[in-house]
């Protein structure tokens, strides 16, 4: 089976019809694909337990094959079942699980998974979602499911069903719909591999939100970006097609605006305001600055504005405190990505 050859669009089917997370789970137990709703991002699923599966999960992203996976389970004990969970371990997952947290932890000597979901590393990323259909989904299927976000390779994480059928097509065996996802990030990824606790991949959870329950300082890991320790650091990882401005003042001409709170008095250079801008030119990720909804409409706002009838998309500062932080890292990743096109 090889959906990366199959013609015209995936289906899309919503979570909660009758019948649909019974398929969807079949689906991932004959070793296919199954786009799922998290309340991060959508997931591109895959038995993880399947070399030839997770595979295809490469594949259909066209990613990098030494990019690992996280790996999604049920709970802290189907975890414990495959990587080593200590006493910090533990006291995050009970504090977290179900949630956006990913930990990175050793895999056990016996862990079942195919060795591609680690790429090559002894450790494990392993997530308990929070989203109804997707704690359905891996009850139903019984297994535990590789799933990176729905995009393929480079492209922004997918926070509509309608995005994931836009990026993978029909590379994907079955779409679940599960409308927008809260997050709109994806998770924290916290590393407990090693002595000291360290923030792979900034998210919804700060280190503030960590420490009380490690008695441990929380460190962010910047990321050599010669040798990143997450692949997911690698600076050019979401793009968008046309390039973006970082913390605009204002406008030039042709550019889209993506604002943060009041955008009253921001203007076009050469003559006019941000508010004359066509509806199709113009978003804004939080008008009373909330940085929690400002998160959630990151993905899809940059979605909308990224066309080519725009020279560039303008941001606005975002405060870099609490969620601004992840933001503001999938910015300028985005950024940087989107340079390098
Ligand atoms: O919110 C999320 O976590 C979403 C949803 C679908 O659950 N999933 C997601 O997965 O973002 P993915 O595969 O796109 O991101 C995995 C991140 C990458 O930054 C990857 O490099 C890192 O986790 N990662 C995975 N396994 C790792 C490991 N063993 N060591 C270090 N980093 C790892
Ligand atoms: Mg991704």
């Amino acid at each position: 089976m090889s959906g990366t050859e199959k013609s015209g669009q995936a289906r899309i089917v919503a979570a909660d019809s009758a019948g649909a997370i019974d398929e969807a789970a079949k689906i991932l137990r004959a070793g296919g694909l199954v786009a799922f709703p998290t309340e991060t991002v959508y997931g591109l699923g895959a038995n993880a337990l399947d070399d030839r599966a997770v595979a295809r999960i490469f594949a259909a992203k066209e990613r990098p094959s030494f990019n690992p996976l996280i790996v999604h389970v049920h709970d802290a004990d189907e975890a414990a079942g495959l990587a080593v969970m200590d006493d910090r371990a533990r006291a995050v997952a009970a504090a977290f699980w179900p949630g956006p947290l990913a930990l990175v932890l050793p895999r056990r000597e016996d862990c079942p998974l195919s060795a591609l979901c680690s790429a090559g590393l002894p450790t494990l990323a392993l997530r308990v979602p929070a989203h109804k259909a997707a704690r359905q989904l891996l009850q139903a299927a019984g297994v535990p499911v590789a799933a990176p976000s729905a995009n393929r390779s480079g492209h922004l994480s997918p926070t509509t069903p309608f995005h994931v059928q836009e990026s993978l097509g029909a590379a994907v065996d079955m779409i679940l719909a599960g409308g927008p996802c809260a997050v709109g990030l994806e998770s924290t990824v916290l590393d407990l591999s090693g002595p000291v606790p360290l923030i792979l991949r900034p998210g919804a959870l700060t280190p503030e939100d960590i420490e009380p329950f490690l008695q441990q300082r929380v460190v962010y890991d910047s990321g050599d970006q010669q040798k990143p320790r997450s692949p997911g650091q690698l600076l050019r990882h979401y793009a968008p097609g046309i390039p973006l401005r970082l913390n605009a003042v204002d406008l030039e001409p042709g550019e889209a605006l993506l604002a943060f709170g009041s955008d009253r008095f921001m203007g076009v250079r050469g003559g006019g305001a941000a508010r004359d801008l066509p509806e199709d030119s113009h978003r804004n990720l939080s008008e009373s600055g909330d940085l929690v909804e400002a998160a959630a409409n990151l993905f899809r706002m940059l979605h909308e504005l990224d066309r080519p009838a725009h020279r560039a998309i303008a941001v606005m500062n975002i405060p870099d405190k609490g969620m601004g932080r992840a933001i503001n890292d999938r910015l300028r990743k985005a950024e940087a990505g989107s340079r390098s096109k």
